[in-house]
């Protein structure tokens, strides 16, 4: 007796869910809720944390002398708090195939500033310039955090198992993991150059909006050079631990939008021919369908399966895409973005420069090409029944 009942759960796990990995639909809610699976005091914490999110913030309390926005919803509110924005940031730098990635610190850093309070005005200093020192600028979208809390929980050998960095496999698709600041494996950001979620969230809040942290208690300086006496009378840090704390339970806590549904038979079927077509066509191997997160301490996290559509690998997406650098990451390196709430979206690519998917896909170039040329080949029908596909994720 003991022992049957000690091994049904086993047997079921395997035969139903691969043992232990729920459904993808588990970790899905509407856009700018929590997980589903949330404790009470989880969702006390993201909201709690959606109320700094969305906080504007005055010189008073810490706002600046050098900032991009009020709010960190002042870039991340479309179509609710936490989704993507229309507001751009100006990123610059210097690449050199010797040395290598150049954030110009002197000048400023790699990340313009675009406001000044009025304080550092009265003095005579204006908003950042571009530097001449940059050899590349461009502009970045802010993307969707929706469902970002399960990318922090992927293991490492998961992302990694996906890397090809010499094209062993000689499919043309190579894939390189990102770098952190210490080396440690990037998997956020465009040139996926932050390794946790807590450390992102902080270069955000000091970048973005100037507040001062307890790890850098010292304020940005204009394009790199000293801040007059009397502009920033806000004694550091500005913000607590607790804040940072709270910002990232509501980020890590965000659920996925879920899938939209279709209501007319043909054009469900229209959709699974698309994406079938999308795995045939080579876009799978970079937009990787579905990844698992590993041991959480929250179960609403712990050994997740989840719609990922990325590999969370820099791929070089050749000339046309490139700009900037990133100390693990050439001009022409970019993550593989994440489709997952694609339909929320109006603007593509990093700086948002294609207004249609089509147009998205139609700009791969690189290691991405032969993906582009196999959906070019398909007659207009298929290539609609892919843009359906792709509108549904
Ligand atoms: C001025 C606009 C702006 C503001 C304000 C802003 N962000 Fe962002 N955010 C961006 C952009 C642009 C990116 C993409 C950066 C990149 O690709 O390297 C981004 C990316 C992120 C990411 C990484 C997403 C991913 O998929 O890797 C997180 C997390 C994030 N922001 C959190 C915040 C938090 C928290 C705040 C407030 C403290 C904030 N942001 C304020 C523009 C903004
Ligand atoms: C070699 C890897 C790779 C392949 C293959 C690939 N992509 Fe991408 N995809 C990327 C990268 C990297 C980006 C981000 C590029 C950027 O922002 O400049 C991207 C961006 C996109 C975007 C824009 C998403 C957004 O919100 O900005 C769409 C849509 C897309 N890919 C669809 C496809 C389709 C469809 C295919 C197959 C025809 C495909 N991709 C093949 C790597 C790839």
């Amino acid at each position: 007796m003991l022992r049957n009942s000690t091994r049904l759960p086993i047997l079921l796990c395997s035969v139903l869910t691969g043992c232990g990995i729920a459904d993808e639909t588990e970790v899905e809610a509407t856009a700018g809720t929590p997980f589903p699976g949330v404790t009470t005091y989880e969702s006390e914490q993201f909201v709690l944390g959606q109320a700094l999110f969305n906080r504007t913030f005055t010189p008073e309390e810490g706002l600046g002398p050098l900032f991009n926005q009020v709010s960190c919803s002042s870039c991340h509110d479309l179509p609710t708090s936490g989704g993507h924005g229309a507001e751009p940031v100006t990123k610059v730098s210097d690449f050199d195939e010797r040395t290598g990635c150049n954030l110009l610190k002197e000048d400023g850093g790699d990340l313009l500033q675009a406001s000044v309070v009025p304080a550092l005005r009265t003095a005579g200093i204006l908003p950042e310039r571009i530097p001449v020192s940059a050899t590349a600028v461009t502009e970045l979208r802010a993307p969707a955090l929706y469902g970002i809390g399960l990318v922090e929980a992927i293991e490492d050998e998961d992302i990694l198992i996906k890397a090809d960095p010499d094209d062993q496999d000689g499919d043309g698709i190579s894939g390189r993991p990102g770098l952190g600041p210490d080396g440690s494996l990037g998997r956020f950001g465009s040139k996926a150059q932050h390794a946790t979620l807590s450390e992102f969230i902080e270069n955000a809040i000091r970048g973005e909006m100037g507040l001062t942290t307890p790890a850098h208690p010292v304020e940005e300086m204009p394009n790199g050079l000293p801040l007059p006496e009397g502009s920033d009378p806000v004694p550091d840090p500005e913000i607590e631990t607790s804040d940072l704390t709270l910002l990232s339970a509501y980020i890590g806590f965000l659920a996925q939008p879920p899938r939209r549904t279709l209501d007319s038979p043909e054009d469900q079927a229209a959709s699974e021919e698309g994406r079938q077509i999308f795995a045939n066509i080579g876009c799978a191997t970079c937009h990787t369908p579905t990844l698992v997160t590993g041991n959480h301490q929250s179960a609403a996290l712990n050994r997740k399966r989840f719609r990922n559509y990325s590999d969370l690998l820099l791929h070089d997406m050749g000339p046309e895409l490139a700009s900037i650098c990133a100390p693990g990451a050439s001009p022409s390196e970019w993550r593989t973005t994440r489709l997952v709430g694609l339909y929320l979206r109006s603007e593509f690519l990093h700086d948002g420069r294609a207004r249609s998917v089509r147009d998205a896909i139609l700009m791969h170039g690189g290691e991405a090409e032969s993906a582009r040329y196999r959906f070019q080949d398909l007659n207009p029908e298929l290539q609609q029944s892919v843009l359906l596909f792709l509108r549904t994720l």
